[in-house]
């Protein structure tokens, strides 16, 4: 019998699935596990198996001298320091394919959201401030005919391309089928859909929001540190572009209140992969992973 340490609380049926062969440390919390107990509680751990919200270093590791695993309840694994990893021989291992559905469609969720202005016109019956019809009143974009430039070509931004002949729009990728820079000046939806990295940090800056269409929206259901929060609201302002979409934040949880003013931008609170189907697979990938390390196997999915 190992000991994992489970920083979340994960679906019984999968919980059982890890209790059956090991002795696990659960942290029944709502919100992250504090720093100073997850450093506690991961010493003498053989796995740990985290959510995004859990930044895994150096420290974290070198306060684990046995661990096999970091286990990562996510595909994003910008939370985790894979080389410390790897140099201290800790296998990592990520929740890929499970969740591009998920994701592909919570990203038309916010493309139909805020080019028909779901939310905007929520928000104003529950104020009370719905006393007229009219042929000019809360017009959106219409979607058929329009481009969607998607940056980043991996699963889940190939997920969102599938989907885009339904609505009658015209995917495009970045760098497949026309540089970024074409791809900025002529979309009518600009979707991200790649890694957070040391280079793809602030990728849309002041000088790519400019670039944008007037009329055109902007859709993050990636990582917040893809684009620069002062520069988009900078642009909004401006009205260089004509709204956001963003279930992705610099700075999480939090209430985003550099957005929150604008009635063109939609705010979901990281939402991407929840729904009962993928969260229940995405604990159950996870286990397997750390299922497999810890009985000598090769993990299913590992970070390479
Ligand atoms: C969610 O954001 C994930 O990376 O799985």
């Amino acid at each position: 019998m190992a000991n994992v340490l489970l920083t979340r609380r994960i679906p019984s049926s999968v919980l059982s699935l890890l209790e059956a062969e090991h002795t696990v440390d659960l942290y029944t919390g709502e919100a992250a596990i504090p720093r100073d107990e997850l450093i506690r509680r991961v010493a003498g751990k053989d796995a740990l198996i985290c959510v995004l919200t859990d930044r895994i270093d150096g420290e974290v590791l070198d306060a684990a001298p046995t661990l096999k695993i970091v286990a990562n309840i996510a595909v994003g694994y910008d939370n985790l320091d894979v080389p410390a990893a790897r140099q201290r021989r800790v296998i990592v291992t990520n929740t890929p394919d499970v969740l591009t559905e998920a994701t592909a469609e919570l990203t038309w969720a916010l493309i139909l959201g805020i080019a028909r202005r779901v939310a905007e016109g929520d928000r104003l019956i529950r104020s009370g401030g719905w006393n007229r019809w009219g042929l000019d009143f809360m017009l959106g974009m219409e979607l058929r005919g329009k481009q969607l430039g998607i940056i980043g070509r991996g699963r889940i931004g190939r997920a969102v391309a599938a989907k885009a002949p339904a609505f009658g729009m015209r995917a495009v990728f970045a760098k497949h089928d026309m540089s970024l820079d074409e791809l900025l000046v002529t979309s009518d939806v600009v979707s991200i859909h790649a890694p957070s990295t040391p280079e793809t940090r602030h990728l849309i800056n002041k000088r790519n929001l400019a670039r944008m269409k007037r009329s055109s929206i902007l859709v993050n259901t990636a990582r917040g540190a893809l684009v620069d929060e002062e520069a988009l609201a900078w642009a909004l302002s401006e009205h260089l572009i004509a709204g956001a979409a963003l279930d992705v934040y610099e700075r999480e949880p939090g209430d985003q209140a550099l957005f929150k003013d604008f009635q063109n931008v939609l705010l979901a609170p990281h939402l991407g992969s929840a729904t009962r189907e993928t969260r229940t697979a995405m604990a159950d990938l996870a286990v397997r992973n750390t299922l497999a390390v810890l009985n000598g196997e090769e993990p299913l999915t590992p970070v390479r």
